[in-house]
């Protein structure tokens, strides 16, 4: 028999911790990517988001944006020549129904071409049926502050689960309807930029009706014609919180209610038994600072407190990532992180962003959460909605005069990554060196600047 070789241990009576060396995957996880059709398409005229664009001047225009939409047979190749099993991308309302209950059967035929040949290119496809965006007829008729709309997005699901069922078996419902519903109805700095709490309420409870409605109706779909069976969930924008305070009663009580309506309240809306997994985007780790309500800056700000964080202030935080997943383990069902990523311009970071949410993500599989796959945000640099097109969240550089794109490093690390289906050590040993800080504080004349 072969002898095992010893990697290094622990020696504290009969319990021995290994170290591994090499973080392997289970069989079968998918490595794949995300984009959502008005970020990556380029020319998404009959939306509400592009209706919004046109408004003021001072707004991000996305225009061709990444030309997706023309160049998907190309975006399809290089995933397949890099590796990846699985690209998330969604479906583009209302290109597929310009006007109400008219099909534009060219959009369909589209979506089906890019789905034949993910599937030809051993790349399995994970469609979104709503990302943000909605047809303008919608937007006219009140949008999701209506119950008609859910009977509108029932009709458009029936088509295209119809159309496109027998080629794609995971479906995203509805991507981050608290994130949607939030900036479009409280924040109001996505249209239709409403500031109410009521409506914001009666959005989220709708989109929550449609997802419960949709699942039904998929898997009716499925069983109707005799495709084998679809696995249906939603994306749900998670967040890791603490309080800075660790002590304080009402901190921990505000944590909790803030804990369950960012990652919970949705699955308890919609019930538990109308999911067939749970998706993660992860990207935010809050500190609670203050626990009172007058305000809605309850959060400590990765800026202020000068934590490492992406070009758009968004702290870098991987065992958050952990601590998510181990609480969605209680659901019992298959996990799958569907975006996480970073907007930067360092690759040194990029890189090892990717490689430390990675490990954290090993760790919680080691502990017991069933992952099934990871995503990462985005395949390329893309159109970041009010951000417009500032932020580089791409694997792919994309130039956006000539729409050329360019592997980024760190795509080349998912690729092994993927390959592999393991974080070899000498990828780990990213996580030891190469870290890039931006100055966060400008040395003024006056700052004594100490040399080592
Ligand atoms: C997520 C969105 C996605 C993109 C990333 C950066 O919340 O789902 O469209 O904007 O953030």
């Amino acid at each position: 028999m072969a002898k095992r070789r010893r990697i290094g241990f622990v020696d504290g009576g009969s319990e021995r911790l290994k170290y591994h060396r090499t973080l392997y995957f289970p069989p079968r996880f998918l490595w794949g990517t995300a984009t959502s059709a008005h970020q990556v398409e380029g020319n998404n005229r009959d939306n509400d988001w592009w209706a919004w664009e046109q408004r003021s001047p001072k707004r991000p225009n996305s225009g061709r944006a990444c030309d997706h939409y023309a160049r998907y047979r190309s975006d399809v190749a290089q995933m397949k020549r890099l590796g990846y099993t699985s690209y998330r991308f969604s479906l583009e309302w209302s290109r597929i129904e310009p006007k109400p209950g008219k099909w534009n059967h060219r959009a369909i035929d589209h979506y089906r071409d890019l789905i034949r040949l993910c599937n030809k290119s051993g790349i399995k496809p994970v469609v979104t049926l709503h990302h943000f965006t909605n047809p303008q007829w919608l937007s006219d008729r009140g949008g999701w502050t209506r119950g008609s709309a859910v009977n509108f997005y029932l009709r458009y699901v029936r088509y295209v689960v119809g159309e496109l069922g027998d080629v794609v078996d995971l479906w995203i419902t509805v991507n981050e309807p608290l994130v949607y519903a939030l900036q479009s109805y409280l924040v109001g700095i996505w249209p239709p930029g409403k500031t109410s709490y009521l409506q914001t309420f009666r959005v989220y409870w709708h989109l929550a009706l449609a997802h419960r409605r949709a699942f039904a109706e998929i898997h009716r779909i499925y069983r109707e014609r005799g495709w084998h069976n679809p696995r249906v969930g939603f994306t749900a924008n998670t967040v890791s919180l603490y309080a800075y305070r660790q002590h304080s009663l009402a901190s921990w009580l505000f944590i909790r209610v803030a804990d369950f309506i960012w990652n919970h309240s949705f699955l308890v809306l919609t019930g538990r038994s109308r999911h067939d997994f749970v998706a993660l985007n992860y990207y935010f780790h809050y500190r609670l600072k203050t626990a009172h309500f007058r305000t809605l800056r309850f959060f400590v700000q990765a800026r202020e407190e000068h934590r490492e964080m992406s070009e758009i202030g968004w702290e870098v935080y991987p065992q958050g990532i952990f601590d998510v997943l181990l609480d969605y383990r209680q659901y019992g069902l298959p996990v799958y992180i569907m975006e996480n990523g970073i907007a930067t311009m360092s690759e040194s970071k990029r890189t090892r962003y990717l490689v430390s949410y990675l490990k954290e993500i090993y760790h919680a599989i080691q502990a017991g959460v069933d992952v099934r796959g990871y995503f990462w945000w985005s395949l390329m640099d893309n159109f970041e909605w009010h951000l417009g097109f500032v932020p580089r969240f791409g694997l792919l550089k994309v130039n956006y005069r000539t729409q050329q794109r360019t592997v980024r490093p760190a795509a080349l690390v998912l690729s092994e990554i993927s390959l592999r289906n393991c974080i070899p050590h000498r990828m780990l040993r990213v996580l030891g060196h190469s870290i890039a800080l931006p100055p966060l504080v400008k040395p003024s004349r006056r700052t004594p600047v100490r040399r080592p």
